[in-house]
């Protein structure tokens, strides 16, 4: 059985290399991976294959950045002809990025399975552009690898057939138990000390300057309490350079985005982590680290239910305040959720395997 890997941007690449690595394993499975290009920059995309021991994509498609509906509709494009090139017998997609749902319909219309990592989160949010393309990506699936006993009941109440509802635990995590004793620290003196690590891209929070403003200069109050190491995404950046004034005081690190190993070890040893990323919430609830999730919502349910997250909405006064209480020692204690133990790219790889 030939499987054709799509992927994408950054978040892609923690769920895929699991799934990949145990792939290759099986004498039965024979792999092929598929980079959209949406994200490009080497601190974006290259590093990750480097540091996850991810095999250089056999096709770049080299998209890269645009609306919406011009980067889907340009990888629906180049896909197209290279899945009648390649003829996998299916797809395996990861995620919710537009990378995902662009393959998720070149293969409905093409007749050719697909197979969804992360199936069934739902936020409940469709101004999230993430939203959308989970709904149009788990109707079009034909097999559905759920992180979280959530994500089965969201199928289920869609009108999934169980039979195509395998529940194999959380990919990404896999990726964290296996980097976690390489983790490195970037040289910053800021991370020698107690800090906090921010992470915001989310257009709901950086693409609305008042919000945006309202954020940094929460983040430049807590600053003074503690230093704030706040690695970029470059859509934030762009963002950031159009604010009025200067940039943020001192104590407010702004740099690059970081490498996996890099983040992992800051995420490992903060005091606590204030995000919009997905990802991020299901990395802290393992560490144990408290999470703040500038978010009304979310689609990862676990962590707040199980894990140290907690739902701050848009609410500064609460952020804050909750960042006081993690101060005095009173932050948010979790345990880790079912089947994140590091082995759920074997469990799709067996399945796979039945299938073949
Ligand atoms: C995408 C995903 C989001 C994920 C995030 C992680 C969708 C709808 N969103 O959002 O779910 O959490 O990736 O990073 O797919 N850019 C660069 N260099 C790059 C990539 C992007 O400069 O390597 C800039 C471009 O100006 C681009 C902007 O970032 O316009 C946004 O990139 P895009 O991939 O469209 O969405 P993300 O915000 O990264």
């Amino acid at each position: 059985m030939k499987v054709l890997h799509v992927i994408g941007a950054r978040p892609n690449f923690m769920k895929a290399a699991p799934a990949i690595s145990a792939i290759s394993r099986r004498t039965a499975l024979s792999q092929v991976v598929l980079h959209t290009g949406q994200h490009y920059d080497r601190n974006m995309s290259d590093i990750f294959f480097e540091q996850l021991g991810i095999p250089h994509p056999d096709i770049n498609l080299g998209i890269g950045s645009g609306s919406h509906a011009v980067q889907t509709g340009q990888m629906m494009i180049a896909m197209e002809p290279v899945m009648l090139e390649r003829r996998p017998d299916l797809v395996l997609v990861y995620g919710d990025i537009n990378s995902t749902a662009a393959a998720a319909l070149v293969c409905a219309k093409l007749g050719i399975p697909l197979g969804h990592v992360e199936a069934g989160l739902r936020s409940g949010d469709r101004s999230m552009p993430e939203e959308v393309n989970r709904l149009v990506t788990d109707q079009l699936a034909d097999h559905h690898f759920t992180p979280s006993r959530d994500g089965d009941e969201n199928l289920l109440k869609e009108g999934v057939d169980p039979q195509k509802i395998h529940f194999v635990g959380n990919l990404m995590i896999d990726t964290l138990v296996r980097q976690l004793e390489f983790a490195r620290k970037p040289d910053l003196p800021a991370a020698q000390q107690r800090y906090l690590l921010v992470t915001l891209h989310r257009p709901s929070n950086v693409d609305e300057p008042q919000m945006l403003e309202r954020i940094i200069s929460t983040l430049e109050k807590l600053s003074e309490q503690l230093p704030v190491i706040f690695p970029i995404h470059p859509r934030t950046r762009a963002r950031l350079a159009n604010r009025n004034g200067a940039l943020p005081k001192s104590q407010l690190h702004l740099v690059d985005p970081l490498g996996y190993l890099e983040f992992l070890a800051l995420q490992r040893d903060a005091t606590a982590v204030i995000t919009d990323s997905g990802g991020i919430q299901e990395e802290t609830t393992y560490l144990g680290i408290p999470c703040l999730t500038v978010r009304e919502n979310t689609e990862r349910p676990v962590t707040v239910t199980v894990g140290t997250n907690l739902l701050i909405g848009r609410d500064m006064d609460r952020l804050q305040s909750e960042v006081e209480n993690i101060l005095s020692g009173n932050g948010k204690a979790g345990s880790i959720p079912e089947l994140w133990d590091g082995k759920a790219g074997e469990r799709v790889a067996a399945i796979l395997e039945t299938l073949a």
